[in-house]
């Protein structure tokens, strides 16, 4: 049978406090909505439907890498209501899961199984929390079988004791869908049309319906900000310990942010505070030192980012030492054995091979050929104000400290600038340019003096 999937996304989020709608409040950097479509689309359904209402122009926006089938909701007058105003475009034949915006960490496994594992049953995926307060709780029958759902503000004393609770997750038949949630009340505490409820009228007319027992961290639904802190925590510890799996030596796997995709070879080492985000790859035996953060980047096996460095949009070849306190920004590639030390920015620059800039410099709009010195305070003045220009430095040369570097410029293999320079014309190969004031030392100069 093919599969349509809805996400429901159309309420506030009251509990928030907060302008954002929740679904788009970040986790690992991403909104909670962008983490439940790419599970969804992940699962390859036939139509894949978004529920959306309250700020529904901003959750479409931050959704546009999907294709998505947009439904809106009017009022936020339940869950039950929010899958009815998907029914009309859902095919007849079709399954159809029902995943909500709020809860992020389901894993594509878990969905899996309850789409394979239950053959074309219904089913809803449940899970046994030591905290379950909040949630809907599921009722069985004395013979174990699935009764009901019984919301955590309906729910009398003993029913809130349960722990087994409702995900929000479920997959029914569209058929089911048309022929039940039409008769869905909101004949209970919250005036809301409860989507659980049809499950209760399944059973009712001899439906079975199956559940299958998720792990608890996949489940946290975030209603407020203290869970969605928590979400990240859980987040961040399993991908933590994926990092791990692979032969990742985390030095602490609670103080590691993994915002996107991480490749790593073996025996990389990260230390604390370290920030990974976009496209990161790391091979063998790069180490990451503290509160450096790396994003879009691709970092050569034995390369060493030194603590506080930030590198984005950046490919780092082999053996390379970065940092501490480097800027290594977009558009930088430095070839094996290259060095950018402490307080050096670089962007749109290349450095060849075992070229080294080890303090205090800005390279911009720069390439740079191997084995070539860049001293301390070298300046690229790459932008007149209007455009930006290059500057070019052949291999083997030296740039004395403090030099400025008017580009566009070029500076030959070999070629030698004293320190202290600004070098305005091309330095051909093997010259020397200098480029500032000649000394002049006064003797018999005098100190002023205080007057009396
Ligand atoms: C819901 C379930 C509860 C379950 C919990 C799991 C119901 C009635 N209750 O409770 O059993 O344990 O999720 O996290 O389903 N939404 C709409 N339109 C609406 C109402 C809600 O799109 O009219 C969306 C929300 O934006 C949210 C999701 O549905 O993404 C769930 O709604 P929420 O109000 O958070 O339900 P809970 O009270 O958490
Ligand atoms: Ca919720």
């Amino acid at each position: 049978m093919q599969l349509e999937i809805i996400i429901l996304a159309a309420g506030r989020g009251v509990r928030m406090q907060s302008d954002l709608p929740k679904v788009l409040h970040p986790l690992a950097g991403k909104p909670l909505i962008w983490h439940v479509l790419k599970t969804a689309a992940a699962l390859n359904p036939f139509k894949l439907h978004v529920v959306v209402g309250h700020s529904a122009e901003k959750v479409k926006t931050a959704c546009a890498d999907f294709s998505v089938n947009w439904v809106f909701q009017k009022e936020q007058l339940g869950t039950g209501h929010a899958v009815l105003q998907a029914l009309s475009e859902v095919s007849p034949e079709s399954r159809v899961l029902v995943l909500y915006g709020d809860v992020p960490l389901i894993s594509v496994g878990t969905l899996r199984q309850l789409i394979h594992e239950t053959g074309a049953g219904s089913a809803v995926l449940t899970a046994d929390l030591d905290d379950p307060s909040g949630y809907g709780r599921v009722l069985r029958d004395s013979a174990g079988r699935f009764e009901r759902i019984v919301e955590d503000k309906d729910a009398t004393p003993s029913e809130l004791e349960i722990r087994e609770i409702n995900t929000g997750v479920l997959i029914v038949s569209a058929a089911q869908l048309n022929a039940y949630l039409p008769t869905v009340t909101s004949d209970n505490g919250q005036g809301e049309y409860y989507l659980p409820d049809i499950l209760s009228r399944l059973v009712e007319d001899n439906e079975q319906i199956l559940t299958i027992n998720a792990l608890s961290d996949e489940v946290l639904g975030i209603n407020d900000r203290f869970q969605l802190a928590r979400a990240e925590a859980a987040n961040r510890v399993n991908r933590a310990r994926a990092l791990m799996d692979q032969g990742v030596t985390l030095i602490d796997p609670t103080r590691v942010e993994i915002r996107g995709e991480v490749e790593c070879g073996s025996d990389v080492v990260i230390d604390i505070n370290v920030i990974l985000s976009g496209k990161v790859v790391l091979e063998n035996q790069v180490n990451v030192g503290a509160n450096s953060c790396i994003s879009n980047s691709t970092i050569g096996a034995g390369t060493v980012i030194h603590p506080m460095s930030i590198v984005d949009g950046a490919t780092i070849e082999s053996s390379c030492s970065i940092g501490p306190f480097a800027r290594i920004r977009a558009g930088t590639r430095l070839s094996s054995e290259a060095k950018i030390g402490n307080f050096v920015e670089t962007k749109n620059t290349t450095l060849g091979e075992a070229s080294k800039a080890s303090h205090l410099a800005y390279l911009g709009d720069a390439k740079i050929g191997s084995s070539s010195n860049i001293g301390a305070g070298t300046i690229t003045c790459n932008y007149d104000g209007v455009e930006k220009h290059t500057t070019e430095i052949g291999d083997n040369a030296f740039v004395g400290s403090n030099s400025t570097l008017v580009a566009p410029v070029n500076i030959s293999a070999e070629a030698f600038v004293s320190a202290g320079s600004t070098i305005t014309k091309d330095v051909a190969s093997k010259e020397l340019a200098v480029g500032r004031s000649p000394q002049r030392n006064v003797t018999g100069w005098k100190r002023p003096q205080a007057k009396k």
